[in-house]
């Protein structure tokens, strides 16, 4: 844990982000249940009403991609949704140490790989560029280790809002953006410490080169839809306009089989499962990329192992929020299922965890990283905050357990050659990569 101490330099102004509590969307909800008291038309809600009528009822993918990502009036695209004045708090905009231990992470498998002569940081839905802000301090603190690497940032983000935030997060000023919304690197410039930074819409978009990839609660954004096991086989839930309550949406299940069932696995025990094929292409991408190129892939979310049900939820406010009630002003999330995930991974990659945040963030050394920061802190209050972020991220009621981290890596960084792999067995028995066994410096 050298280094972390070395890391230590960064401002401890930041390492505060938000005076708690506000919601992190982690939190179980099941939804539809709720009684609805008031059913506010908002213009999402009368576009999905006019949808309806025109073609039908829709399924609760497109429901979501509609109500989150809609380019005219999607949830994500005009506002800034995070934080104490938006509607949920995530881990990077808690405690600086998240961020911090996630530049660590990457250091550390480029460094395992063999310290390529560059690579790219790719990071899907960047929120408000906290966390890559945070990667980044990390990486120009170990500027000494990076210094014959070429790095490049690529950010792939939908929100016109949120890139705007990212930009003012993380480029220098005097550096003037370059734009382009007909491109599909829609935003160039330059991050205040002199790196390329760009911004895309598509993961496709972003060149193929040597690349780390990150996705923070990226995953539990995507649509998914929705089956309920009945008498008659699997059934999808489609979203359709209530005949009993004008402009009210509900939720029915259709007549017979609809082609999404082709998700469903054939030994399926539960009897509602929700599937999310956006985030399967993902995976598909990405370990396509990796077994190609090498680099890994980092992913974050609160999430199950193919084990649950119904979660499927609203968030608003810091409040949770019945998912069919208007429509647009609030976010909808649902659990990853990352044994989806693994097995869209097609075996063209390693697939490490799930891990609970608490035990990676422990074996990535937050103790020590947090005990620094209290060292040098003289105020009461932020010594008081830094502990209470501490508390969120790591306590197994609060965001330890619920979130979990997931990794994709090159099939040799795991099993390396036959003579690695025997020198390693008589050494240990835990992972060899940081955060799923300790963090050890080669
Ligand atoms: C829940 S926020 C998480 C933000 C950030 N990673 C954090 O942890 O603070 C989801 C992010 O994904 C973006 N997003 C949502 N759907 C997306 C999509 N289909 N493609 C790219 N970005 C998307 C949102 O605009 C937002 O930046």
């Amino acid at each position: 844990m050298k280094v972390l101490a070395r890391a230590g330099a960064g401002p401890l102004s930041a390492a505060v982000r938000a005076a708690l509590p506000c919601l992190w969307r982690g939190k179980y909800f099941s939804s539809g249940k709720e009684p609805a008291e008031k059913h506010p038309v908002t213009p999402m809600l009368r576009h999905l009403m006019y949808k309806i009528k025109s073609t039908g009822p829709i399924t609760v993918a497109e429901y979501m991609k509609e109500v989150l990502t809609n380019p005219a009036k999607g949830y994500y695209v005009y506002r800034d949704v995070l934080g104490e004045k938006g509607d949920f708090i995530t881990s990077p905009e808690i405690s600086q140490i998240f961020g911090e231990l996630l530049g660590i992470w990457f250091i550390s498998e480029w460094m395992a790989a063999g310290k390529s002569t560059a690579f790219q940081l790719v990071e899907l839905g960047p929120g408000r560029g906290t966390l890559a802000e945070d990667i980044l301090r990390v990486f120009s603190q170990l500027g000494s280790v990076l210094k014959n690497c070429d790095i490049s940032i690529h950010l792939v983000e939908v929100s016109q809002k949120l890139s705007e935030i990212q930009a003012l997060t993380l480029t220098e000023e005097k550096v003037p953006l370059e734009r382009n919304a007909e491109s599909p690197v829609y935003m160039k410039g330059v991050t205040k410490s002199g790196i390329p930074i760009s911004w895309y819409r598509d993961l496709r978009d972003v060149p193929k080169g040597y690349s780390f990839y990150l996705a923070h609660e990226f995953f539990d954004v995507l649509p998914v839809h929705k089956f309920q096991k009945t008498p008659q086989g699997w059934r999808e839930i489609f979203i359709d306009i209530d005949p009993q309550v004008s402009d009210k949406l509900r939720f029915v299940l259709a007549p017979s089989a609809t082609p999404a069932e082709a998700f469903l696995q054939h030994d399926e025990i539960r009897d509602h499962v929700e599937v999310c094929p956006d985030a399967g292409v993902i995976i598909q991408e990405l370990s396509q990329r990796i077994a190609l190129t090498g680099g890994a892939a980092l992913i974050a979310d609160y999430g199950h192992d193919g084990t649950k049900t119904d979660t499927f939820r609203g968030f608003c406010g810091h409040k949770l929020h019945d998912v069919l009630i208007a429509p647009g002003t609030a976010d909808l999330t649902a659990d990853v299922d990352f044994s989806f995930l693994r097995r869209m991974a097609q075996g063209k990659v390693t697939c490490l965890g799930p891990i609970k945040q608490h035990m990676f963030l422990k074996n990535m050394g937050i103790d020590v990283r947090l005990k620094v920061l209290l060292d040098k802190s003289d105020e009461p209050s932020l010594k008081q905050q830094l502990l209470q972020g501490y508390d969120m991220l790591m306590n197994p009621k609060k965001m330890g357990e619920r979130f979990n981290f997931f990794a994709l890596l090159p099939h040799q960084r795991i099993h390396g050659t036959d003579q690695q792999m025997t020198a390693r067995q008589s050494k240990r028995s835990s992972s060899p990569v940081a955060g799923f066994g300790a963090l050890s410096w080669r």
